[in-house]
């Protein structure tokens, strides 16, 4: 077989017993795309090494096992361990041929996954959470922690832009979830009967529109993470559904009859105060102990005023490597600026604004008249009746362009939120939401 696999291009490491074979790949570390191996080894049984590899999540390449006993019993715990193919002996060369192609290309399928895994995984590594603010460190150390766990809910509290959508990603790749799905749905930006088709699904009919059926969120998240974005805007019929979905570990489809079971962690996130939420009876006290198993809390920038220069630093570095560009020197006046701005956008507006800055400017320092903090007096949008137009020059970020469309909306529309977000093509759920982001008055001001 040896002579046979080289001269088809194989580079095959050849051992004759359990014990080799362990050595091969538990001490040197022998990354195998496949592994054949007869079941009765001198020394053992393989599938007692299979096992152990197993256990210790090692990557394991795909197995194809040759028996001539043929036992039941044996090839049901070969399959159970994931096993790719069992054949009986003698094995003719085309079937084995065979199997082995099937097998390549499946482990070449696994390893490309796992790769991708890992570079996500190093993508959202926890040193990507910038700070050495005691909070920040303790927050470092606890979702170090927590990753290790394999904890069922918990709740990430903070103001927008704190990094709630960071630390919810650290936490999914740094945890034994991170080989499973990360899935994420904003529960602010669907109206509540859209919000739970999304989440559960729903079979063909369920309601007008709704063709076929439909693979909820939960299935889709299922042995990975399910991070319910703004939970505290979830509609209370819906809470009432996401409980029962909670404490079960199970969904229904919406107008299915059939129990799925589901195996989800949830990290919910929101920048209000759930508590108080609770105590105003807009969220359900239950739900809220089921989701915050455990809490963190981000600060804002203001709370953290000593990570600033880290943070800047950060993404000027972040940045300059995406753009090519080689910002070294940041003077002392934009230092001023930055250091005497509010940041009510906390980390995700210094971000932006860094983001301008260093695409913007010239040569190697970070240039202040690209900074345009909210201090200084802005450029005006231009509006007449059939539109309103902005400057693209960098002079008005998304953020505000969308901040300036909201106003421009309300205003036309003498502050009727539902008539605006006809405007803005938008329904008015996720209008009021956004208001509410840009800490905007729907009365009309401008
Ligand atoms: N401590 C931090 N270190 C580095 N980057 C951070 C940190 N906190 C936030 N960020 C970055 O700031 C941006 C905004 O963060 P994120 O989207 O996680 O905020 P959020 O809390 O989810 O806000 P929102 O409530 O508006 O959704 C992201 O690009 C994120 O990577
Ligand atoms: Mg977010």
């Amino acid at each position: 077989m040896r002579r046979r696999f080289v001269k088809q291009g194989w580079e095959v490491i050849l051992v004759n017993d359990v014990r080799s074979a362990r050595h091969q790949l538990h001490d040197k570390l022998l990354r195998p795309l496949v592994v054949l191996a007869d079941m009765i080894l001198p020394d053992g049984n393989c599938l007692d090494l299979l096992e152990g590899l197993k256990q210790q999540n090692q990557p394991i390449g795909e197995w194809i096992l040759l028996t001539a006993y043929g036992s039941i019993s044996d090839s049901v715990r070969a399959l159970k361990l994931g096993a790719h193919d069992f054949l009986e002996k003698p094995v003719d060369d085309a079937r084995l041929d065979m199997a082995i192609q099937r097998a390549t290309r499946s482990a070449r399928a696994q390893r490309r996954l796992s790769n991708e895994v890992a570079s996500r995984a190093a993508r959202y590594g926890i040193e990507r959470l910038i700070g050495h603010s005691d909070r920040i460190v303790e927050i470092r150390q606890i979702v170090q922690q927590i990753a290790q766990t394999n904890i069922s809910a918990l709740v990430l509290r903070g103001d927008t832009g704190t990094g709630k959508g960071l630390v919810a990603r650290i936490l999914h790749y740094a945890g034994p979830r991170a080989a499973g799905p990360m899935v994420e749905v904003n529960c602010a930006a669907l109206p509540g009967e859209l919000l739970e088709s999304e989440l559960f699904g729903h079979e063909a009919g369920a309601f007008t529109g709704a063709k076929g059926r439909r693979e909820g969120l939960f299935e889709q998240a299922d042995g990975g993470t399910l991070f319910l974005d703004e939970i505290a805007e979830m509609d209370l019929a819906l809470q009432a559904k996401l409980l029962k979905a909670v404490e079960d570990r199970k969904i229904r489809r919406v107008a299915g009859n059939q129990e799925i079971n589901i195996d989800v962690q949830i990290i919910s996130a929101t920048n209000r105060d759930l508590e108080a939420e609770v105590a105003d009876k807009r969220f359900r006290s239950d739900l809220f102990h089921r989701l915050s198993v455990f809490q963190i809390e981000l600060p804002s920038i203001a709370d953290r005023p000593e990570d600033l220069e880290e943070l800047v630093k950060g993404f000027v570095d972040e940045f300059n490597e995406r753009a090519q560009t080689g910002i070294t020197h940041i003077p002392q006046d934009v230092w001023t600026q930055l250091k005497s701005y509010s940041w009510p956008g906390n980390v995700r507006e210094l971000r932006n604004v860094i983001e301008r800055c260093v695409l913007l400017s010239r040569g190697p320092t970070l240039e202040a008249r690209w900074l345009q903090l909210n201090t200084a007096p802005q450029r005006q949008p231009h509006r007449d009746e059939n539109g309103i137009f902005f400057p693209l020059d960098g002079s008005i970020s998304l953020d505000q362009m969308e901040r300036r469309l909201i106003e421009e909306s309300l205003f036309r529309q003498q502050g009727n939120v539902t008539k605006a977000a006809k405007l803005l093509g938008i329904s008015r759920q996720t209008l009021r939401y956004r208001i509410e982001k840009h800490g905007l008055d729907p009365e009309p001001k401008i």
